[in-house]
């Protein structure tokens, strides 16, 4: 059976998706969850980017090892040493270089001709391959690329010394039928000589189908990204293809190294640092992936789980939603489930989230594995506060104006501030917007009841947007004010964190 690299480009083309931004605590965090998934590549970054990304990949090649750490670069000889820079602490380490190779990006985009968009593509290649042995490239918008074209610099850059050849749907406009012959001709062209590997977009929704048709024709490597996350419609999504594979090794022939035993953690864990939900019925990965509500496919379950289940809910690390923990439990059951769930926290982390878990137990009877990842997802994200809420009380009912009276630390300085509003929620953000000055906008704002009962732990996730970036900042409590307050003091302390970068 054939062994399908998976490559995961989450932390790179994963955050191009709007709002998407992590800091690099964040991504590190995630970098070592992909280690644990078995991804063969993590695409850590595009060091040239901004100072921030350069830090993240170079963090990334010294703290996390188990897999190949890829910086991302232009055909330049600047992106190219950035990204050497970056990358060269790692024991396993890749430059992916990219240049542009259809009609319309050379003519309209890069004015340069085709003959120099070769030349270019091979001289970057070489300049690549004096730094490191791994080199991979991209012919950029591939699947718009004329093919005798397309297999000349695929071929040049071989000779170059690249060891993978990555054909990137840049823009999601082919199709299985298409995209497979497209392969299939790389392959004959290049044979053996490296490995070829398929980057889809989902802009038709089919970049997974995009990628299985790569697979079958020959491609041994594929790019994706954990929920699908990226630009635009996303990436081929990492848990699909992977699962398309495992599920289907009859018709493929092929699997990857994935434990999927990871791969629900390793979608929470996006989720939870991006803010981006999955959808209800994405599959593998949504909500509803594994509910089954008809009568006849129910009684069909009792009897066989075979009739109507393709795969074990436990092949991708789902359990049944357990009790976990409750008002007596000690800190010793706290921390042993904490590492259950797989999180890597240092004593105060642990300390703080007991903190907030025992006086969440004070409020609400049963806590669930989600209570427990919502409370200690601020201690994941590691934001450094520039505000903190200290204290808040709200009035407002059918005949009482909504006022809230606030107490905000601001640089370590308690500040207090009085506002009325529209509606609670109203008028606690006016009274943070006082105390901060924030220019940002709030693009929106979305709630969610954690779990079931009137007890429930409420998440409300906020977006901001400031000099055209956005962040998302979330925030779970009881009370349902309180975590609209600290999802918006969360995303101002990001935009805080990002000016500060
Ligand atoms: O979509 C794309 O073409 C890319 C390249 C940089 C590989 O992300
Ligand atoms: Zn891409």
């Amino acid at each position: 059976m054939r062994i399908i690299k998976i490559f995961d480009t989450t932390l790179r083309d994963g955050e191009q998706s709007p709002g998407a931004s992590m800091n690099v605590d964040e991504k590190i965090q995630l970098a070592k969850q992909l280690v644990k998934l078995g991804v063969d590549i993590i695409e850590a970054g595009f060091p040239i980017a901004s100072p921030g990304d350069f830090e993240a990949v170079k963090r990334i090649a010294g703290e996390v090892t188990g897999a190949t750490v890829a910086g991302l670069a232009r055909a330049r000889e600047e992106d190219i040493k950035r990204a050497w820079e970056a990358i060269k602490d790692a024991p396993q380490r890749r430059i992916h270089t990219f240049h542009s190779t259809s009609d319309i990006h050379l003519k309209y985009q890069f004015r340069v001709s085709r003959e120099e968009a070769l030349k270019r593509s091979v001289e970057m290649v070489k300049l690549a391959g004096s730094l490191v042995e791994d080199v991979e490239f991209s012919p950029m918008d591939a699947t718009r690329t004329e093919i005798p074209y397309l297999l000349d610099v695929v071929e040049a850059v071989v000779g170059a010394g690249a060891s993978t050849v990555n054909i990137p749907d840049t823009v999601g406009y082919t199709t299985p039928i298409e995209f497979g012959a497209m392969i299939k001709a790389v392959k004959e062209r290049i044979g053996d000589r490296a490995v070829i590997s398929v980057h889809c977009h989902n802009d038709l929704g089919l970049a997974v189908a995009n990628s299985l048709a790569a697979v079958i024709n020959g491609a041994g490597q594929v790019e994706c990204t954990i929920n699908g996350i990226g630009e635009r419609a996303g990436n081929c999504s990492l848990e699909e293809v992977v699962m398309n594979l495992h599920t289907r090794k009859d018709f493929y022939n092929a699997g990857t190294n994935i434990n999927t035993r990871e791969i629900i953690r390793a979608s929470r864990l996006v989720t939870r640092i991006t803010g981006i939900q999955v959808q209800p019925n994405k599959a593998i990965v949504g909500a509803n992936a594994f509910a089954h509500e008809s009568g006849i496919h129910q009684d069909g379950l009792l009897k066989e789980k075979m009739t109507y289940e393709i795969i074990r809910p436990e092949d991708i690390g789902l359990q049944q939603t357990e009790l976990v923990l409750g008002k007596h439990s000690g800190r010793h059951a706290f921390k042993a489930r904490l590492k259950e769930l797989g999180y890597e926290l240092s004593p105060e982390e642990i300390e703080t989230a007991f903190k907030k878990f025992k006086r969440l137990a004070d409020q609400k009877k049963d806590i669930f594995d989600e209570d427990i990842e919502a409370l200690v997802s601020e201690e994941v994200s590691k934001i450094p506060e520039v505000y903190s809420l200290m204290d808040l009380s709200i009035s407002s009912g059918i005949s009482t104006r909504p006022t809230a009276a606030l107490k905000l630390k601001v640089n370590g300085a308690a500040v207090d501030r009085v506002e009325h509003g529209d509606g609670p929620v109203d008028a606690v953000y006016k009274a943070i917007s006082a105390v901060t000055r924030t220019k940002s906008n709030l693009l929106k704002f979305e709630v969610k009841g954690i779990t079931g009962g009137t007890d429930a732990l409420g998440e409300v996730i906020v977006t901001l947007e400031e000099d055209g970036k956005t962040v998302k900042g979330k925030g779970a409590d009881t009370d349902i004010i309180v975590a609209a307050a600290k999802a918006y003091i969360t995303a101002l302390n990001k935009l805080a964190a990002r000016q500060r970068q």
